[in-house]
């Protein structure tokens, strides 16, 4: 029996050695996070575990017990997006959508440890994310503009 916290509930998985991303998905119907490669590969199922961004293709409820996870369905409160979710929105950052909530998980572990990245800092965070559809430089604008409404800085 593993627990975490998961968008600020507490949740248990009686599975040993069950997958954090079919946990996520199947036992707990947050749907948000994405199978693609399912071999760590692509960053689709990415999630932050204590603000980190982990690949849950990866990694097993046990190894992350006693972790506070976020999935995309936890960055919206009080039913306002979350800057990086509306900056993904007004720069039209998505084509068919399914990489988005992992470039936008890692994109807030970014902005919570660097409020001002550069272009190569986007983009070298942003490196191991594919995105199937090229939305590449929609997404890195997308981040910037987060970065800007976070901070109120202008760029
Ligand atoms: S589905 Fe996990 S990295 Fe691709
Ligand atoms: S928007 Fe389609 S895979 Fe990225």
């Amino acid at each position: 029996m593993a627990s975490v916290v998961v968008n600020g509930e507490q949740q248990q998985s009686a599975r040993a050695g069950r997958s954090l991303l079919s946990f996520l998905r199947f036992d707990l119907g947050l749907t948000g996070t994405k199978y693609a490669c399912g071999e760590g590969l692509c960053g689709a199922c990415t999630v932050l575990v204590d603000g980190q961004p982990l690949r849950s293709c990866m990694t097993t409820v046990d190894a992350v017990a006693g972790g506070d996870i976020t999935t995309i369905e936890g960055l919206a409160t009080d039913g306002e997006l979350h800057p990086v979710q509306q900056a993904f929105v007004d720069q039209v950052a998505m084509q068919c959508g399914y990489c988005i909530p992992g470039f936008i998980m890692t994109a807030t572990a970014l902005l919570g440890r660097e409020a001002n990245p550069t272009s190569g800092q986007i983009r070298e965070a942003l490196a191991e994310n594919l995105c199937r559809c090229g939305t590449y430089q929609r997404i890195e604008q997308a981040v910037a503009l987060a970065a800007e409404a976070m901070t109120g800085a202008a760029k």
